[in-house]
């Protein structure tokens, strides 16, 4: 097994490894060769010096992982300090080792860029064409969180998705609030989508509002058309709890429901249950729970100094290499026989 930087010839091997991976995701659908043709049609905008490395057995490619440098964060829950990150990670179930040495073929590739930290799947850098908005690593791919976890990577960030085909907005009764209600659709070239705004106004000042997006607008999806996403819900604290969020969410299913959408899904991380009991109560179904990653990467680059002083491996050692090939454990139990 070889890894190997991105070459265009190995466009159908790294979109049959895409394809294979997400085949049972929620919210993914097969991409075309013509995705992965290019570098720079592969490009992310929140991160820059991205490169693709593969893992080739026999002429085929037989995983990937798409790594980069973070771009400089817009707000405060974005990554901090442009760690490396990595974009995308593929391996066949049951194949560890192409999946560790990609592993730590993208730390290496970071380490050596001078970075402290890697994400890991983080949706900021997530392809366009995975999965929803904020989706991170899908529960589905349990391999790949298996990976990370040995490898030392601890969780960031959960969201959590829930969907509905064919919705049916309840009727909700107006809460006793003095609000009016705008419904404004918004151009927003800068974050190449557009979006309806449902807001609720008193004295014209906001307090609360519910952004939906219509899929086929933002991503490449067949069905896109038919789909909206709830991308945020939010009402001011002191108001939360009479019943406008409910309301604001209903109402614009029904706006999105006008402009011809019939699905709809909704994301809140995994850790806001009221949120969570509020989208199943109403009518969403669980759909799928997505985590993102991080290491902090030790600097194990020698200096020439260090270089001299460090005695060479004795002959047959093996040298562990970031954790690979693991040490040898006890058995977790044993057979004590009839
Ligand atoms: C989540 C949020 C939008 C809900 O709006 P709200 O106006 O507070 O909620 P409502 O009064 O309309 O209640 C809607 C549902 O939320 C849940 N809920 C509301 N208050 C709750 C509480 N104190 N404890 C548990 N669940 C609660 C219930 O399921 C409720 O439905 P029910 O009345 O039929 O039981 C609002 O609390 C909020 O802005 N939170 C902060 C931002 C956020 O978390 N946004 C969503 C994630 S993207």
């Amino acid at each position: 097994m070889e890894i190997v930087e991105f070459r265009p010839e190995m466009a159908a091997g790294l979109a049959r490894c895409y394809n294979d991976l997400v085949a049972d995701v929620p919210h993914c659908y097969p991409v075309s060769v013509e995705a992965f043709s290019s570098m720079e049609r592969l490009a992310s905008a929140n991160c820059h010096d991205e490169a693709l490395l593969a893992a080739r057995e026999e002429g085929e490619v037989a995983g990937f992982v798409h790594v980069g440098i973070a771009n400089p964060p817009k707000f405060d829950w974005h990554p901090q300090g442009e760690p490396g990150v990595i974009r995308f990670l593929s391996y066949r179930p049951g194949q560890r080792q192409i999946g560790t040495a990609l592993l730590e073929a993208a730390e290496k590739w970071a380490r050596e860029r001078g970075r402290g930290e890697i994400f890991g799947w983080n949706s900021l850098y997530a392809y366009p064409f995975y999965h929803l908005f904020h989706a991170n690593l899908s529960d589905r791919l349990g391999h790949l969180h298996s990976l990370f976890g040995k490898a030392g990577y601890q969780p960031d960030w959960g969201e959590v998705f829930f969907d509905w085909t064919g919705f049916v907005p309840p009727a909700v009764p107006m809460p006793a609030l003095n609000f009016d209600l705008e419904v404004e659709r918004q151009e927003k070239p800068e974050h190449e989508r557009n979006q309806t705004v449902v807001k609720a106004l008193h004295n014209g000042e906001e307090i609360g509002r519910c952004i939906m997006l219509r899929l086929g607008e933002v991503l490449p999806r067949p069905d896109g058309r038919e789909w909206s996403f709830c991308d945020w819900l939010g009402v001011n604290e002191p108001l939360q709890g009479r019943g406008l969020g409910k309301f604001l969410l209903a109402q614009s299913l029904v706006e999105m429901q006008r402009a011809g959408c019939k699905h709809a899904a909704i994301s809140t991380s995994h850790q806001n249950y009221r949120a969570y009991l509020f989208y199943t109560n109403f009518g969403f179904n669980f759909c799928d729970r997505t985590t993102s990653f991080r290491k902090q990467l030790e600097n194990l680059a020698l200096t020439a100094e260090d270089a001299e002083t460090c005695p060479e491996p004795a002959e047959g050692a093996q040298r562990r290499i970031f954790g690979w090939p693991p040490e040898p454990s006890a058995p977790l139990f044993r057979w004590a026989g009839p």
